[in-house]
């Protein structure tokens, strides 16, 4: 090598050129195998850790149809004459707030929302607030809207203020925007029942559905989403999207299953369903957890577009989850056609929503909503994470009535919670009977389990279904959060997936949002308080392999391949058809560098590569909040010699190299 070439590698951090690397990978360029599914790589969202109410759904307002239980008024504060009724506009959520004036001048009426762990607002950014009032005397009120700091040090806890006028006797939607005049992360909502003149006047008024919005959401979305949170989901470029869980998909329950039907329509009338994840965890338990269903499967379908993944709903088989049921029989609708017309027609219904044309009953509903066009959508799941017989049963039943009536979306069964063994082994083979198109695995597994399985994909059977890889994460020992130390196993584990992908059509990462103050369950995708969001060195791994999945197995041979158990060198490539590049991803999980040398076999002199690394050497090290960029992808320059690219991968480093063809 010269001395010019040395000296650059060196100063770009690439490496040197030795002849007898500690590693050889021979990429063969002529011969691009299996297609790399655009789905291959995607996500997973689930109404966990705050997710939806408090997470992505862009809703400042807790509780705000009156409708959580046993308490109407969780999450407000109330004072003076405050009532709550249950005969308002929304059947579906028939309470409401009768604001009565205290007949003084110096006693006030009001109602004051803490938001989710407090309302975060920007300076001069601007807020929807909107609510459903009347003036049940015909006496004009006006309701004073404020953002507050209650615990501010300053001389006035307001900093934002509107009032609003309603003089009607029937029940209308009053909207006016705040214009926040500072930042703050834990601000929250005050309303006061005052007279024309703004005084305490006499008088009354009820107020239901009370709402705030920023204006600026994802996409602008009246009824949208939080914009950083959905922009990161976007920026990853995700191939699929499935929704709306796990476990939340099956209920405690049945009854408080997730019911798509109920998170459809307009959003005042979604009936509030109890969050299952409210009381998974006594030792983490959120006794104000709901899911006011504004985030529903309308959004999850337009969001899967606006962000260029296939949607992938999963709907309930008839089953409440299985991990705290057990083996209640009783607890499951019934295994006959009659027993699960509801989960039956909950499949079709949703295919009719998300693909019927506006003259059928759901594909209407979806027009009204703002989508005439269909939503194209061609996967669906039924059933999440079940095994056994139960599940076997029900799933045939279901399974088979969809696709009677329609042939043309692929279905994707599960193999329960575990990822080997007998019910793993039981569920694979129950869905081959079933001729599922694709079967979906979870594992959240320790490093040394990530370690076993860097052959996992190779033995699998080619003519069977496809694996949907549907919920995994490296799970440390002791040490459940995303720290730099396992998600290099996540990458490593990867190649595998990759280079099977034949077989491997799907992969998401789970779980996939966490709010800091509310979480349940970790490790997380993306953590987030009211302002600021972290995306977790586990996001870097998903979004490195999704940005660059490319189009085609390229065939690789690689000396030193690890045994199981150990820590290697793992590599797998592709080939870029859009971009007519080779793209080679070397994850080292070693603590000390390696030399590798990678030959782009029947490639001509390829020049330079493009080397994208991610660097998770500092094993604790974890994006927070505080801190959001301490691990982030970082791109330099390799030269290559001829169609030879002699590289040191430091130790546990991902790096993805893209060479032009
Ligand atoms: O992702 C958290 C939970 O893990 C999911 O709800 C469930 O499918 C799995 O058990």
């Amino acid at each position: 090598m010269k001395l010019r070439n040395l000296l650059l590698t060196m100063a770009l951090g690439a490496g040197t050129a030795v002849s007898a690397a500690d590693y050889t990978v021979t990429v063969e360029t002529q011969k691009p195998g299996a297609e790399i599914q655009p789905t291959m790589y995607g996500i997973f969202f689930e109404d966990i850790n705050f997710a939806a109410d408090g997470g992505l759904y862009g809703e400042l307002v807790k509780n705000r149809s009156f409708e959580f239980t046993p308490d109407p008024l969780m999450g407000w504060q109330a004072f003076g004459k405050v009532e709550i009724r249950d005969d308002g506009p929304f059947d579906r959520n028939p309470h409401y707030a009768r604001l009565r004036s205290m007949g003084h001048g110096d006693w006030w009426t009001g109602l004051q929302n803490e938001g989710f762990f407090g309302i975060g607002v920007e300076k001069d950014k601007e807020y929807r607030f909107s609510v459903y009032a009347r003036v049940p005397e015909g006496k004009t009120q006006m309701l004073r809207v404020q953002l507050v700091e209650p615990y501010t040090q300053e001389e006035h806890q307001e900093f934002s203020q509107q009032d609003i006028k309603v003089s009607s006797r029937d029940w209308q939607k009053y909207t006016v925007v705040l214009k926040s005049k500072k930042t703050a992360d834990k601000a929250q909502l005050r309303l006061f029942l005052c007279d024309e003149n703004g005084h305490s006047g006499s008088g009354t008024m009820d107020v239901e559905h009370v709402s705030l919005f920023p204006v600026d959401t994802w996409k602008g979305h009246e009824n949208g989403m939080r914009k950083d949170l959905a922009q990161a989901l976007a920026d990853m470029k995700p191939g699929v999207f499935r929704f709306p869980g796990g476990c939340i998909v099956e209920g405690v329950t049945l009854e408080n299953r997730y019911n798509w039907k109920n998170s459809v329509g307009p959003v005042e009338n979604r009936p509030l369903n109890k969050n299952r994840w409210e009381s998974t965890f006594t030792y983490r338990y959120y006794p104000d957890y709901f899911q006011s269903y504004g985030l529903g499967f309308y959004e999850f379908f337009l969001l899967s577009e606006e962000i260029g993944s296939e949607p992938l709903p999963v709907l309930n088989v008839g089953m409440a989850c299985q991990f705290q049921n057990w083996n209640d029989e009783s607890a499951h609708a019934p295994a006959t056609e009659a027993g699960l017309k509801e989960y039956i027609d909950d499949c079709l219904d949703l295919i009719e929503f998300a693909n019927g044309s506006v003259d059928t009953k759901w594909g209407k509903l979806r027009a009204e909503m703002g989508h005439p066009a269909p939503f194209n959508m061609k996967l669906l799941g039924i059933g999440n994470e079940q095994w056994d017989e139960f599940y076997f049963k029900r799933v045939r039943i279901v399974a088979d009535a969809v696709r009677r009536a329609h042939p043309e979306i692929k279905i994707i069964g599960t193999s329960g919670p575990d990822a080997e063994g007998r019910s793993f082994d039981l569920g694979w083979e129950a869905m081959k009977r079933q001729k599922a198109d694709l079967v979906d695995e979870h594992f959240y597994r320790p490093i040394s389990w990530f370690k076993n399985e860097w052959n996992r994909y190779d033995q699998y059977d080619r003519t069977g279904p496809k694996v949907f890889a549907g919920e995994y994460a490296c799970h440390d020992r002791g040490k459940k959060w995303n720290h730099a130390g396992a998600s290099i196993y996540e990458a490593a584990f990867i190649t595998g997936i990759e280079r099977n992908a034949d077989i491997v059509h799907m992969a998401t990462y789970a779980p996939l949002f966490s709010h800091v103050d509310g979480w349940q369950w970790r490790p997380d995708m993306i953590w987030y308080d009211n302002l600021r969001v972290a995306k977790s060195a586990s996001y870097w791994v998903q979004a490195l392999y999704a940005q660059n999945k490319g189009t085609n197995v390229l065939p690789l041979q690689q000396t030193n391949f690890p045994k199981k158990g150990e820590d290697g060198v793992l590599c797998s490539a592709v080939w870029d058809n859009e971009a007519g590049e080779y793209v080679v991803k070397v994850v080292n999980t070693f603590d000390q560098a390696k030399t590798v040398s990678i030959k782009l076999n029947g490639a001509k002199a390829v020049g330079e590569a493009k080397a994208i690394t991610l660097d998770l050497s500092q094993y604790d090290m974890e994006n927070t909040v505080e801190n959001p960029h301490a691990i982030e992808p970082k791109e330099t320059k390799v030269k290559a010699e001829g169609n030879l690219l002699n590289v040191t991968v430091q130790g546990k480093n991902f790096v993805v190299y893209r060479v032009k063809k």
